[in-house]
């Protein structure tokens, strides 16, 4: 079991018990709505659905799925996923947090944990992530993690109807270690 401690986090695996608070927090329209693959509302019965797959990915050993606790309060706040390509690599991170611990670094502070866990204990070469255009608190998470811009795919993902621009960063092994 993977847990990490940060400043002001503890990222931990997801536990049944989290089911109620992460309805709670997801189940609004300014957290799915810049988000790939949340939906709004978001499903009854959808939280523990998916923290049940999320146990079942780690033993897989195609990704890691963390919660985000508030280390002072032990609070959940959001959550950091790596989903891995072990043939190349390679890991792709996606993360969200509830509306009111926006813009406070914390989801900065939480991936830089989970780049360091990604390079030094899993050895991947590369960890990417993908934003929105129109989500630049978003792009700003990875500039600020050392991440490089490589690009947009254009109306690459569909989302509610609309074809969205998608800007891709990523971190490569020897800069990592640079
Ligand atoms: C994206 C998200 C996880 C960022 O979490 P966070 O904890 O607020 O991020 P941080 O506080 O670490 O950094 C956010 C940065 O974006 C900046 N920012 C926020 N809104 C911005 C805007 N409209 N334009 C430009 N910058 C903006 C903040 O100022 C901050 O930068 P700073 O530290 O240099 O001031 C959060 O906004 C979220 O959960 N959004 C909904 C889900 C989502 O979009 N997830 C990402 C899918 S790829």
């Amino acid at each position: 079991m993977t847990v990490f401690h940060t400043d002001r986090l503890i990222l931990r695996p997801f536990e049944a018990g989290d089911a109620e608070e992460l309805h709670q927090l997801i189940n609004d329209f300014d957290v799915a709505s810049t988000t790939l693959n949340i939906p709004y509302p978001y499903p009854e019965g959808g939280a523990a659905a998916f923290i049940a797959r999320r146990a079942e990915i780690d033993q897989e050993g195609t990704g890691y799925t963390f919660a985000l606790i508030d280390k002072g309060n032990h609070t959940f706040m959001g959550s950091i996923g790596m989903t891995i390509n072990n043939n190349h690599k390679r890991a792709e991170l996606g993360y969200w947090l509830g509306k009111r611990y926006w813009n406070q670094g914390y989801a900065t502070e939480g991936v830089k944990r989970v780049l360091q866990f990604g390079f030094e204990k899993l050895a991947l070469n590369k960890i990417v992530a993908a934003a929105m255009t129109k989500n630049p608190a978003s792009s700003s998470v990875m500039k600020k993690n050392g991440m490089t811009y490589e690009g947009t795919f254009r109306q690459h993902f569909l989302k509610w109807d609309v074809y969205e621009d998608i800007a891709y960063y990523s971190l490569l092994r020897e800069e990592y270690f640079k």
